[in-house]
């Protein structure tokens, strides 16, 4: 029987029902991986790691398993691997948070704000070969490979994001390719690994990887909505950091398809003059009200077609979760 997930707290309560075991056993297997023996390497992991973040992808890779009812060794692979791909985008956050040249992460100050540039680098770099070694201990070749891969596609994305700057026109095929690399790809492996390391069928791995790297763009798009729309009190992150970073994002190219040829220029004007006073007068622009409203179809439209990928699993608890999931990815408050 399938069950529908009406609100937010409902979709937490369920995540907690059926994977308070889990989380327990992923957190404590990151916070082992945050120790350490100096002083100053363990400041910055506890500063990293002291306030969570949503661990929507650890808990995509639990999810996914959990369709699967997956054995108890099954289970311990799917811990290693949920636990990785935390820390795979934990490192990402703190490299980027560089590159986006951020003050604020998760309510509290960037690494490179509270240290300095080489600590962010270098920290981002010890997660990173910390995950490495973590996946290597599930002694399963092709689930390092993959995320490997994700890696690799994570940074592309990063990449090709310097590439496309507000000065050069952002094609929506540009934004798409940005958002794929640096999001969808991680999304889409975390729900890939835990479908494999569970049992899936190949069918329902392609289904499940598929599923991933669409709610991957919705949530991705969703942030950069945020980004434009909500203060840095409710999201922990500086507010229009992608503006001041003169990065277009889909709200933003929608908004500049839209009216006149006139309006447009003035829209162009307005963001390139950006400053903190002028951010509410872009909000509440009327061109990017459309740009934005727009966005959120798109994104409720990669949503449906996640939703129909779910319809390869088994019906059970974890996959109406994992529909909530879907749901929730484009109403999310941060
Ligand atoms: C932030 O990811 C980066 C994006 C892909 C938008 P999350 O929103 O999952 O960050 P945390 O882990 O919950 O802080
Ligand atoms: C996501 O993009 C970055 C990564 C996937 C590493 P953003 O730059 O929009 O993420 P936030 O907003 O800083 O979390
Ligand atoms: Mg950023
Ligand atoms: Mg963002």
């Amino acid at each position: 029987m399938t069950t529908v997930v009406e609100n937010r707290d409902e979709l937490k309560q369920r995540i907690q029902q059926l994977l308070a075991a889990d989380l327990v056993a992923v957190n404590a297997l990151l916070s082992r991986q945050f120790r350490n023996p100096n002083m100053f390497v363990q400041d910055v992991a506890s500063h990293v790691s002291r306030f969570q973040g949503k661990q929507i992808r650890p808990i995509l890779t639990l999810l996914s398993a959990e369709v699967f009812s997956p054995d108890a060794a099954a289970r311990e692979n799917v811990h290693r691997l949920a636990a990785v791909v935390e820390m795979i985008h934990t490192a990402t956050l703190v490299h980027d948070d560089v590159i986006d040249d951020a003050s604020l992460r998760r309510h509290v100050s960037t690494v490179h704000r509270r240290w300095n540039t080489e600590t962010s680098v270098l920290f981002g770099d010890y997660l990173f070969s910390k995950a490495f070694h973590l996946a290597a201990t599930t002694g399963d070749a092709e689930a390092c490979r993959l995320i490997g891969l994700a890696t690799d596609r994570t940074c592309e994305g990063e990449l090709n994001q310097i590439a496309a700057r507000l000065e050069q026109s952002v094609s929506e095929r540009d934004y798409f390719r940005v958002i794929g690399g640096k999001t969808g790809h991680l999304f889409a492996v975390s729900c890939l690994l835990g479908t494999r390391a569970a049992g899936g069928s190949m069918v329902q791995q392609t289904q499940m990887k598929q599923f991933g790297r669409r709610i991957g763009l919705a949530f991705q798009i969703a942030d950069d909505v945020l980004d434009l729309t909500a203060s840095a009190e409710k999201t922990g992150k500086d507010a229009s950091n992608d503006l001041c970073n003169h990065r277009l994002t889909l709200p933003l190219i929608r908004a500049l398809k839209t009216g006149s040829h006139r309006e447009q220029q003035r829209l162009k004007d307005l963001m390139t003059s950006i400053d903190a006073n002028d951010h509410a007068r872009l909000r509440d622009d009327p061109l990017v009200r459309q740009g934005v409203e727009s966005a959120q179809a798109t994104a409720e439209h990669f949503v449906r077609r996640a939703l129909g990928n779910l319809e390869s699993l088994p019906p059970c608890p974890a996959r109406d979760v994992l529909a909530g999931i879907a749901r929730f990815s484009v109403l999310r408050s941060s």
